[in-house]
């Protein structure tokens, strides 16, 4: 695992935009996997300068989902679904074609799991995944006891993370989604190349748990120190609680 800190929140987001350009350039058709939550965004601000400039080109490029509330309405502003679409495709210019996630509103959430697992397969797998981290160590939602095997699949949020997430309902702890659809974490250690973001005080303890801890589902994102490539990537106040 490779653990870059960099003095802030748009740096970061200039380095992991750059690796995705790079990987572009060498694959035009990549698939990306996206995450959402504030961390990500100054990554797709930075790829979108890039692609304004004539820097990279991203016409076969291809987006995917990392995870998605269950429940929402469709359409509904904070299903993870419209924020890709607002924060990632439509800054990019791709096509609605060029991005997959799971359906958090089928009637069988675990066929709508194994089906995204089979079309991440049939795209030929992640080729980048950026992910953040929650403070209490989840990525994707994958909360902490999950098992370090598991597939895409129905999870239920830890009240620590809907408070987390409140800020984006309004914050409305009430109006935040008990379930979700995640990307295992077997599902994400398939990816090509992992790339976790995290900034800020707050995220300083788990991120030390990450790097510098067991590997243990107890931590989940401990789970990419068994990645061949893994980059960490942490501002200041991040890394402020590393060794
Ligand atoms: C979002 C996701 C989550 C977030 C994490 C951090 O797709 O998978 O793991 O990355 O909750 O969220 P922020 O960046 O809002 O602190």
């Amino acid at each position: 695992m490779e653990v870059v800190i960099v003095p802030d929140a748009a740096a970061g987001g200039d380095i992991i935009a750059e690796a995705m350009a790079k990987l572009l350039h060498r694959k035009p058709d990549a698939l990306l996997g996206v995450a959402t939550g504030s961390t990500p965004l100054p990554v797709y601000q930075s790829l979108a300068a890039r692609v304004r400039a004539g820097a990279v080109d991203v016409s076969r490029a291809r987006v995917c989902q990392l995870d998605e509330y269950v429940g929402l309405p469709t359409g509904h502003p904070e299903s993870y679904r419209s924020v890709v679409l607002r924060e990632v495709v439509e800054p990019l210019g791709l096509s609605p074609e060029a991005f997959m996630g799971p359906d958090g509103a089928a009637e069988d959430v675990q066929a709508a799991c194994d089906a995204y697992d089979a079309a991440l397969a049939a795209a030929g797998g992640v080729d980048l995944q950026l992910l953040g981290i929650g403070t209490d160590g989840h990525i994707g939602f994958n909360e902490p006891c999950s098992s370090l095997a598991s597939r895409t699949r129905i999870k239920t949020l830890t009240e620590q993370t809907r408070v987390d997430n409140a800020r984006f309902f309004g914050g409305d702890i009430e109006a935040v989604p008990h379930h979700v659809i995640t990307q295992g974490i077997g599902t994400i250690l398939e990816a090509r190349h992992l790339v976790l973001l995290a900034t800020g005080e707050g995220k300083a303890e788990a991120v030390a748990a990450t790097v510098e801890g067991p590997v243990a589902a107890v931590v989940p994102a401990s789970a990419l120190q068994l990645h061949p490539h893994a980059t960490v990537i942490v501002d200041e106040a991040a890394a402020s609680k590393l060794k």
